[in-house]
């Protein structure tokens, strides 16, 4: 029996003097078992429920690479907060591709911080799932609490309750109707409101809150989130915009100077460094939204979906309690400035050519540094044109532009067939090569390729049209895998 049933049973049996003594003796008061967020630890009478609820959080950085060291940074500091909130490591699930904190660009061998004078945030991080083990399916199959269904990694899965609460964060690059994953095929929205929906119906939880930062990652819930789940969902971003790489070399607050990377997102360090200045027994959901809302508002509209009536609930209930917080006055989060945030897809060619100026003149590897960058350069071009191109092509050459950037009203979905769009999008990809993070700013207009009835015969012959010997090099998704 852990210590914690042990707890619950002494409420049971009423051996108040019992508790006492184990308060005194250091145990962390978020072991009681009456709390429901309204009323913090009061003195039960003998009615009182003594269920117990765990809190379990899945947190996903979708994306590798040293260029995209701020969504790992992001997941670990948040895997500390809610360390030091008291939630267990058995019950915390981390997809990380960890390949940055040993990267050979990392400044600081073995340290990942998240904030210009951070500290380190990587000690102590459980490996759960990294490398190839981050994929949409090993992300699915934990959240449905699936052992049998996960492939590799330490096979630590959901396993929760009917009581339980979960807290989703996800943070890496998005776009219209998809999360990335750093191996194929990428989380697309139906899919993953789908394992929602199946969370739900197998009653292994009470409430669920999913911070979300990614651009367009209002997409993934518009006119999709149920309402009636107890999930409580936001976002970085509404349906059609960027979100925001934060302390990144060119802002007005820069990581150290031997940092050529972004060190975080700025919806992700809004709520994280809320969470950490705060007692989270007096901070509720619907507080956290606004200050996050307000901090990112220069830069991004954060969204709320699903289901809004548990928003007084406080957040402790899902990200735990430091105790070392419990003196502090809540007061609004001193809020430095976000000014000369990168959005998410750019991030990556500043880190790239950072990296090219200060190589030395005339070296090797300065002259592949510089091949790199106009390789990638190149193929954005070659991405943005052929897209172009097949609109024009299945449109005509005065709708095709309007045709494909048409957005929705709010409310509604990105796209009614949801396989059509993955066929679109690998028919595109296999003539035209990988859409890559980059690429997939054009999600929209596979959706509306989607939605205007084309067949794939059409797209087929537009894509072979626009892209016929085109030379693929590293982007051939033969060796890349597609991306739907
Ligand atoms: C778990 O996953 C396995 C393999 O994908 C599947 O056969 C099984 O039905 C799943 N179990 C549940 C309870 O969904």
């Amino acid at each position: 029996m852990n210590s914690r049933v042990a707890m619950a049973a002494w409420w049971l049996c009423g051996f108040l003097p019992l508790l006492a003594v184990a308060a005194a003796a250091g145990e962390p008061l978020i072991w009681l078992p009456a709390e429901n967020g309204h009323a913090p630890a009061p003195a039960p009478g003998p009615s009182a429920p003594a269920e117990e609820v765990t809190k379990w959080a899945v947190l996903v950085a979708g994306s590798s690479g040293y260029e995209n060291y701020r969504h790992q940074a992001d997941v670990c500091h948040a895997y500390q907060i809610l360390k030091k909130g008291g939630l267990k490591d058995e019950n915390i699930v981390v997809f990380m591709y960890d390949d940055i904190a040993n990267s050979p660009d990392n400044p600081r061998p073995g340290i990942v911080i998240n904030h210009p004078k951070g500290k380190d945030v990587y000690h102590g991080v459980p490996k759960d799932y990294t490398g190839d083990q981050v994929t949409a399916k090993n992300f699915y199959s934990v959240l449905l609490g699936n052992k049998t269904a996960v492939t590799g990694g330490s096979r630590k899965v959901v396993n929760s309750k009917p009581n339980d609460h979960i807290f989703i964060y996800y943070t890496d690059h998005g776009a219209a109707g998809l999360l990335c994953m750093p191996n194929p095929p990428d989380v697309y929205a139906d899919d993953f409101i789908k394992v929602l929906r199946q969370k739900h119906a197998s009653k292994s939880y009470s409430k669920m809150i999913i911070y979300v930062e990614a651009c367009e990652s209002g997409s993934i819930f518009e006119g999709l989130m149920p309402q009636d789940h107890n999930i409580y969902v936001t976002t970085a971003a509404n349906a059609q915009e960027n979100s925001w790489a934060a302390y990144c070399p060119t802002m007005e607050i820069p990581p150290p100077p031997e940092y050529d990377t972004c060190l975080g997102d700025a919806y992700s360090v809004s709520w994280m460094e809320d969470s950490e200045t705060q007692d989270l027994k007096k901070e509720s959901i619907k507080q956290q939204y606004e200050v996050v809302k307000e901090r990112t508002a220069p830069l991004s509209h954060v969204m709320e979906y699903g289901d809004k009536t548990f928003k007084e609930d406080m957040l402790f209930l899902f990200q735990g309690f430091d105790p070392a917080k419990s003196s502090i006055r809540n007061r609004p989060l001193p809020m430095p400035s976000l000014k000369g945030a990168i959005n998410q897809r750019d991030a990556d060619i500043l880190f790239m050519w950072r990296k090219y100026e200060k190589l030395n003149g005339g070296s090797e590897e300065k002259q592949r540094a510089l091949r790199e960058i106009k390789e990638t350069v190149l193929h954005r071009k070659h991405l943005d044109s052929s897209i172009d191109f097949i609109g024009k092509l299945v449109f005509g050459m005065d709708k095709g532009p309007s045709m494909l950037e048409a957005a929705r009203g709010s409310g509604q979905p990105l796209v009614d067939d949801w396989d059509c769009l993955k066929r679109m999008v690998r028919v595109f990809e296999s003539q035209c090569g990988s859409l890559t993070q980059y690429g997939m700013r054009h999600m929209r207009a596979f959706a509306n390729i989607c939605n205007n009835g084309v067949s794939e015969a059409e797209m087929k012959e537009a894509s072979i049209s626009a892209c016929d010997g085109y030379d693929m090099g590293k982007w051939n998704p033969l060796v890349l895998g597609h991306s739907a």
